[in-house]
């Protein structure tokens, strides 16, 4: 049994952005089922919801530049587990409403830095036991940048955990101007290109990959891309040169918040064995989005962030040939309002065949999983992608580029792979709308088939996605430490 002390900015069902949120929610679960003795440290964002009773622990005294402030450790647990979590309590950083990096208009909160700075050093005083919780973690487990700074800062310190540090992102680096550096008081030890500079910025990304005893990444073809030009944004020779200690783990799913047998989201429960009943949940799909309800004709679906990274653009291309197809297209997501807009228009001119929810909906995301045919994920890069494995989970089929986790977790339908039964999806490569456009028809064929179809669809629930795998490569990788 080891401690994990595990640093997130985020984690499901407190307080959701992406699927980091996710793999936060599910991995210590998952840890902690398996004999480890994990504590997850957030900061207390006003967002953060919770039935949960939340508990003070602790006040830390924490060095800024300015001079020390104190910051409380309240305690709480996962929600629905024995998971500890330690909430950092800073109400001039973390007490505002609203979504923890951006204002509502979409533009990082302008002290970004000086937050995750002083989460990063209550994360450092936890791990060296001097935040009065009477607990030393043997191993800091650190993911994106928001916690970059924890194996820069820890290896000032002598003797300290082990540290792992897991990339979800690489797009996300928080770089800021080098005076953010100074006048955040760091280290000026830490300074210089085998430090967290980044070409005359400083980089809190840089921090873990520089630092931490081992790296990790959520898919093992995303571990491979970013140590190349086009995925490493300047960083791929520190993570080539790092290559040894660095780990490509495909992200797992909580198998029961996901699971189309029990799910209290969707509109009637189904697995493998009873497919025919997601046609209800395809009704209540249709309905919700006051498309005509109509069994027959695929209905296609996309649940994200709107952004560049997600191939939005790609689907915006080919959006006026798709729709001249036999289709429906249901759109749920937020983010770039160009997009917002351009899609938003789309559904107006096609009512009868798409539909889009702009904004952020838990309980409807599950309700596409379970109601839609196919999944559509054209994602220009993805560290590793959730939803083209809930996807599978549901018995609706995506459609993915091949690239990170997306390659490493669809498998395409073609003669061989479905007379072996292994076929999940439809890939393409190249990432121009008229691939796109193709695979949309290589999908509506086999759809016309639907002995076939029904082939793909239980091919894919019947995959095991759960964590117990991942879990245990973690377990390996904390045990080399
Ligand atoms: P990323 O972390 O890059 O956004 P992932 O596929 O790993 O991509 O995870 C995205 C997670 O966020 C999934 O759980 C997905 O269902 C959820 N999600 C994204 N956009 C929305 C939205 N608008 N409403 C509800 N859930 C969303
Ligand atoms: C990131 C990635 C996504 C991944 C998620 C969880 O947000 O964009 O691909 O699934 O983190 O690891």
């Amino acid at each position: 049994m080891k401690k994990i002390l595990f640093v997130t900015s985020e984690a499901y069902p407190l307080i959701k952005t992406g699927g980091l949120a996710d793999v936060s929610g599910s991995l210590p679960k998952a840890l902690a089922e398996q004999g480890e003795e994990v504590r997850i440290l957030l900061p207390n964002y006003q967002a953060i919801k919770t039935d949960e009773a939340i508990f003070f622990k602790s006040t830390l005294s924490i060095a800024e530049a300015g001079g020390m402030v104190a910051a409380n450790i309240l305690e709480t647990r996962l929600p629905g587990t024995a998971v500890t979590v330690w909430l950092v309590d800073f109400a001039d950083y973390f007490g505002l409403p609203g979504n923890p990096y951006v204002d509502a208009s979409g533009v990082a909160w302008p002290n970004n830095a000086a937050r995750f700075a002083l989460f990063c050093r209550v994360a450092v005083e936890l791990a060296m036991d001097r935040g009065y919780l009477g607990w030393q973690p043997d191993i800091v487990h650190c993911n994106d940048w928001q916690s970059g700074l924890v194996p820069a800062l820890l290896s000032l310190e002598q003797p300290h955990p082990a540290t792992v540090f897991t990339i979800h992102n690489m797009a996300y680096q928080g770089l800021f101007e080098k005076t953010v550096f100074t006048t955040l008081g760091l280290p000026k030890s830490l300074w210089g290109m085998h430090g967290v500079e980044f070409n005359g910025l400083l980089s809190f990304l840089k921090g873990g990959l520089a630092y931490a005893d081992h790296i990790t990444t959520v898919s093992p073809s995303y571990a491979e891309e970013i140590q190349t030009p086009a995925f490493g944004y300047g960083l791929e020779g520190l993570l080539s040169h790092r290559k040894a200690v660095l780990t490509g783990i495909i992200n797992g799913i909580d198998a029961e918040q996901w699971d189309p047998e029990t799910d209290p989201y969707i509109a009637q429960f189904f697995n493998a064995k009873s497919l025919g009943k997601k046609a209800a949940n395809k009704a209540a799909l249709q309905a919700k989005f006051a498309l005509p309800i109509n069994k027959k004709v695929p209905l296609f679906a996309l649940i994200s962030r709107l952004v560049e990274q997600k191939g939005i653009d790609l689907i915006l291309e080919g959006l006026e040939e798709m729709l001249a197809q036999p289709l429906q297209f249901v759109l749920l997501g937020s983010g770039d309002k160009g997009f917002e807009q351009q899609l938003l228009a789309f559904a107006q001119r096609y009512p009868d065949k798409m539909a889009v929810f702009l904004g952020y909906d838990e309980g409807l995301s599950h309700l596409i999983e379970a109601g839609a045919d196919v999944f559509l994920m054209p994602s220009r890069f993805e560290p590793c992608g959730l939803n083209q494995i809930y996807s599978q989970r549901y018995g609706t089929v995506p459609i993915v580029r091949k690239t990170g986790g997306l390659a490493d977790t669809v498998t395409d339908a073609l003669p061989d792979t479905l007379a072996d039964h292994t076929a999940t999806g439809f890939v393409f490569d190249d990432a121009t709308p008229g691939t796109l456009l193709e695979t949309v028809k290589r999908a509506l064929l086999i759809y016309s088939q639907p002995k076939l179809w029904r082939q793909v669809q239980v091919n894919g629930m019947k995959k095991d996605y759960s964590w117990s795998e991942s879990a245990k490569q973690y377990q390996k990788v904390y045990d080399a430490l």
